[in-house]
């Protein structure tokens, strides 16, 4: 890219200049508008500018930009912690603070090694983690994420996390499987991983809840999660929920595993917690084990220059508040059911769009090239970057996914637009991503 000293994600043709943001919209330098129809990365979950957020920033970086940890805890912190604790599943009663998804997943591998080392434990050292799913970019969350594209270059540097299928029934239910069949038979991998490793030498089972960027808004066959939550329970071990894309309220509730019924002992979240407006992570700890770490060491062994950085944690708080006071898990449960049926409408008898699926404001699209077989499309076509790049000529930003079916092949598009979104939008989501997808498959068929 000429005249950018940036090292961007990947060295090519000039980005677009975002320079303005207003609800579901961005504007860059040339006066164009885009639909952010996924904020990002599931992150802008109020879209942009909102007057509140904007206003709490401004308010606690006029009284205090920022205390060190080791010397001071802030209003900030303390009140979003609070907040969270009250809103959070059962059994959670502490939070660490981070700055973003992959510091998250980080330092809950980290406080589950210890939790068992405080406990005398010390021979857990492995983590089980599951094939297409992304935990973050850094080594450890690398380590634990199944997937290949992203692990590749740096996977003699990984640590060994031991993998299983996901749940995942488009690709792995048999058909003479009812969902829940296949929801206990994908959970009984689980087991048998543990039983193969030893037990007494496992750490954790960390999964998201909804897979998000691997596999595209991938929601567990019924009972999956309260049959994986059992085994963990039965074998002693710590399951580590990875939502820092479908937390949050994305999918209709705050946070995704109460629509499975199950609480974890440490979840991850992020994007949505700062909704753009900041960058911020947390961990969510359940009490047995801050009480481990109460009774023992009394040290958590990690630690950055900015965890509970007070701006951030104003943010955060002030999202919280702005979806609580305007309902807006309301309006995310009522504009994904709408988003859903449109998408059904549009792509249902479609001949490349092999499933659409998800769960409140978190959907996607699963394309292959044909519906019988669900063969995925070549992965030299790039078929979902193809989407991307379209739906962006034409004013939508939506999220694309490769690797979807294997890890390497297969492709998807993720769709999250904020939870202040009204109907009107959501139709023209739909029309622009439909015109999309035409055209990049007509585009990829001469290719
Ligand atoms: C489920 C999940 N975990 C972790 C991460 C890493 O988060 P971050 O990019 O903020 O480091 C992501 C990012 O997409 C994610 O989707």
């Amino acid at each position: 890219m000429l005249g950018t000293r940036i090292l961007h994600r990947t060295i090519g043709p000039a980005l677009p200049v975002a320079v303005a943001g207003a609800g579901v919209s961005i504007t860059d330098s040339t006066g164009k508008t885009y639909i952010d129809a996924s904020g990002g990365a599931a992150v802008s979950c109020l879209g942009h500018g909102h007057p509140d957020i904007l206003r709490a920033m401004q308010e606690q970086m006029a009284t205090l930009e920022y205390a060190h940890t080791s010397f001071f805890t802030t209003e900030a912190a303390e009140a979003l912690a609070d907040d969270l604790v009250a809103h959070a599943p059962d059994g959670i009663g502490h939070v660490y603070f981070v700055s973003g998804g992959s510091e998250a997943v980080e330092a809950a591998l980290k406080l589950a090694r210890q939790y068992f080392v405080e406990r005398g434990e010390t021979g857990r050292t492995r983590f089980v983690a599951r094939h297409q799913s992304y935990h973050g970019n850094t080594l450890g969350a690398l380590s634990v994420s199944g997937n290949p594209q992203r692990r590749d270059v740096f996977a003699p540097l990984l640590f060994d996390a031991h993998h299983i299928d996901p749940c995942y029934a488009y690709r792995y239910r048999r058909t003479d499987e009812t969902e829940e069949d296949y929801g206990r038979r994908a959970a009984d991998a689980l087991e048998q991983k543990l039983i193969e490793l030893g037990p007494e030498t496992v750490i954790a089972f960390i999964a998201e809840t909804v897979v998000g960027a691997t596999a595209g808004a991938v929601t567990a066959a019924p009972g999956y999660f309260k049959a994986v939550r059992a085994i963990c329970d039965r074998y002693g071990i710590l399951l580590i929920l990875d939502e820092v894309m479908s937390g949050m309220g994305r999918t209709g509730t705050l946070h995704a595993c109460e629509q499975e019924g199950i609480a974890p002992d440490l979840m991850t979240v992020a994007k949505g917690l700062g909704a753009g407006y900041q960058p911020i992570g947390a961990v969510l700890i359940a009490e047995h084990v801050y009480e481990a770490f109460a009774k023992g060491s009394r040290t958590f062994r990690h630690g950055h220059t900015y965890i509970c950085h007070p701006i951030p944690c104003a943010a955060a708080l002030a999202v919280q508040q702005v979806i609580r006071r305007d309902r807006l898990l309301d309006n995310v449960r009522r504009q994904g059911g709408r988003l859903q049926a449109g998408l059904e409408e549009r792509f249902g008898n479609h001949a490349h769009v092999g499933e659409v699926r998800g769960r409140g404001l978190f959907r996607a699209i699963e394309l292959v090239a044909d519906r019988a077989s669900k063969q995925p499309f070549a992965a030299e076509l790039n078929l979902a970057g193809r989407i991307k790049h379209t739906a962006m000529q034409h004013g939508l930003c939506v999220y694309p996914g490769n690797g979807t079916a294997d890890g390497y092949s297969g492709d998807h598009v993720l769709i999250a637009p904020p939870f202040t979104v009204d109907g009107e939008t959501i139709d023209a989501i739909v029309e622009r991503l439909g015109d999309a997808v035409d055209m990049a498959i007509a585009a990829a068929k001469v290719a």
